[in-house]
C-alpha cells in the first residue's frame, strides 16, 4: 500500500507531541514511527536522548533525491494551502508563506540527521502494512498523516491491517490526525475501523488532543490492548 501521491513534507518534534498528547513519560518510551518521512521528530528525540525508530519506503532514497523532490514539490505546497485556506486554522503558522518556511527548515533539519541515523537503523526503508520488527519491540506506535488522511486511497482493509501490524510490535498505537485530508471531514472508514479493531480484541478511542491544524482536526485514535 505505498502511496506514490503522498507528500514529502514534514513536521516537529512539537507538532508531534501536541498531535499525539506525548507526556515526558511517554517520550521515554521505545518508539516507532510509522510514515515519518522527512519529519524531524527522529532527529530532535535523538537529539533529546531518546530513542525513535522511524519507517517510510521514502527512505529507500538517498538525502540528495529527498531534498531534490521536496524542492520540487514546495511551492505547489504552499499554493495549495494559499488556495485552501479556510481549510485550516492559522494560529501555529501565520500565513501560507510561514508554513512553506518552517516545513522546509524542518526537512533541512532532518536532512542533516537522515544518513547518519539510516546507518544507526534509526531510519527504516518499510512500508506498512508489514513491519520488520518483532512482537512487541516498541511501547508506542505512532503515525501521522497517513492513515485516514489518505483515505480516499486507501481501502478500510488496508487501514484495519496497518494497525494491526502497528499493534503487533507495539502496546500502544496512536494515529493522528482521524480527517481526510481531500474532503477535510472526518474519514470515511473511521467508525467501521474503530469496529472492526475491537472486534480484534483492542480498546479503541478517540482522543481530543492540543493540536489543530486542518480546521477540525484535533483528535487522535488510540488503540491500546483491551483489559481481560
Ligand atoms: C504526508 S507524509 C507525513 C510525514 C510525517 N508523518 C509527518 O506527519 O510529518 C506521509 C508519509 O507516508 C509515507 N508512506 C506512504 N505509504 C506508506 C506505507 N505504506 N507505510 C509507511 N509509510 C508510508 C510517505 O512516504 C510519506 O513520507
Amino acid at each position: 500500500m505505498e502511496l506514490a501521491q503522498t507528500v514529502p513534507w514534514g513536521r516537529s518534534f512539537d507538532e508531534y507531541v501536541r498531535m499525539f498528547a506525548l507526556s515526558a513519560r511517554d517520550l521515554a518510551l521505545p518508539i516507532v514511527g510509522c510514515g515519518d518521512g522527512p519529519a524531524s521528530f527522529n532527529a530532535e528525540m535523538t537529539q533529546r536522548g531518546h530513542q525513535v525508530i522511524s519507517v517510510d519506503p521514502l527512505y529507500r532514497f538517498s538525502a540528495a533525491q529527498i531534498a531534490f523532490r521536496v524542492r520540487e514539490i514546495a511551492d505547489e505546497m504552499v499554493e495549495g494551502a494559499r488556495r485552501k485556506s479556510d481549510a485550516f486554522v492559522w494560529t501555529d503558522f501565520r500565513s501560507p508563506e510561514e508554513l512553506g518556511r518552517r516545513r522546509l527548515e524542518i526537512v533541512e533539519r532532518f536532512l542533516a540527521d537522515y544518513e547518519s541515523g539510516r546507518r544507526d537503523g534509526r531510519y527504516v526503508e518499510a512500508a506498512l502494512p508489514e513491519l520488520p520488527f518483532r512482537n512487541g519491540q516498541f511501547e508506542l506506535s505512532l503515525c501521522s498523516h497517513l492513515l485516514f488522511t489518505y483515505s480516499k486511497l486507501l481501502s478500510e482493509d488496508d487501514h484495519l491491517r496497518a494497525i494491526l501490524e502497528m499493534c503487533r510490535v507495539a502496546a500502544e498505537v496512536r494515529i493522528f490526525p482521524v480527517l481526510d485530508m481531500f474532503d477535510g471531514g472526518r474519514s470515511p472508514h473511521l467508525d467501521a475501523v474503530i469496529e472492526r479493531v475491537r472486534r480484534a480484541g483492542f480498546a479503541a478511542e478517540l482522543v481530543r488532543v492540543r493540536y489543530e491544524f486542518q480546521r477540525g482536526g484535533n483528535e487522535m485514535l488510540k488503540v491500546t490492548r483491551a483489559e481481560s
